[in-house]
């Protein structure tokens, strides 16, 4: 395994040279650190705060609605408010410069389509969509709600539309996040533990299938056994040198 930036921009300019390239990014909670939205592990992630059992299962939400409606409400305003950062704008260039076709996001908060990313599969949901838990309607919140716990008009309780622990993920979403790991090529994986399943095998596949994968992470993961390059330190500086590289060289 390699962890410098030249063998890294080798690894996708080859693959350029030899037709379009056929890429996604995987993406976790580490690439919005550096937009103030705390992740889930290590120091000062969230598990280490809150215990997940307590605020993100559905018996969690079934037993208190109200203490856990006011966790989310507060992640709801912190992520209404927060903006892309550096890395969530190189991937948007990734991109429009035909490096990469999908972003597969495990993150909840918006940031790749505020950054202008296309393509973009929430596989984990979105916290600022919400549904009801009894008519299944949908809306958008433009702001934290008024009334906690928020209730839908046909009397039900409205709940994020996030994918909670125990809980299947989408469907339909899913399976093209399978499909789209089956027929990569390459695979950006940034800012993510690799910890949580079935979004932490979809590297595993498509190194199966023959592609490349490339990490940019803070730290080692699980995921460097099968890592091309290792790019070591804060994705929101790496990835802007990485793109500047890979244009201009
Ligand atoms: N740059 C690059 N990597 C970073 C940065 C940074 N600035 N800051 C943190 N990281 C890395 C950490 O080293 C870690 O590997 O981001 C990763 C964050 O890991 P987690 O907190 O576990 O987040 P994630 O992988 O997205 O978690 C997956 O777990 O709790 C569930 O549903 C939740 O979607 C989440 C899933």
């Amino acid at each position: 395994m390699n962890s410098d930036m030249e063998s890294c921009i080798k690894i996708v300019k080859e693959l350029k040279r030899k037709g379009t390239i056929n890429a996604y990014v995987l993406t976790g909670a580490g690439i919005s650190r550096a937009s103030n939205i705390p992740t889930f592990r290590g120091e000062d992630g969230l598990w280490e705060k809150y215990n997940f059992e307590e605020v993100a299962t559905i018996d969690a939400w079934l037993k208190n609605p109200t203490k856990i409606w006011t966790f989310y409400a507060e992640g709801i305003d912190l992520i209404l408010n927060a903006k892309p950062n550096p890395a969530h704008e190189s991937i948007t260039k990734l991109q429009d410069h035909g490096f990469c076709k999908y972003i597969i996001t495990q993150n909840i908060d918006s940031l790749h389509q505020k950054a202008g990313s296309k393509d973009v599969l929430e596989i984990h949901g979105n916290i600022t969509r919400i549904r009801c838990m009894k008519c299944n309607e949908k809306q958008i919140y433009t702001e934290p709600p008024k009334e906690i716990p928020p209730m839908c008009k046909c009397g039900g309780m409205l709940r994020p539309d996030v994918v909670l622990f125990n809980e299947q993920l989408p469907h339909e979403l899913i399976n093209k996040a399978f499909d789209i790991a089956k027929k990569a090529d390459l695979v950006f994986i940034v800012g993510t533990s690799a910890e949580v399943v079935p979004a932490a095998t979809l590297p595993y596949i498509s190194k199966k299938n023959g592609a490349k994968i490339i990490i940019f992470n803070k730290e080692k993961t699980e995921h460097v056994q099968i890592a091309d390059c290792f790019i070591a330190g804060k994705c929101e500086e790496s990835l802007p040198k990485f793109l500047n590289m890979l244009l201009n060289q």
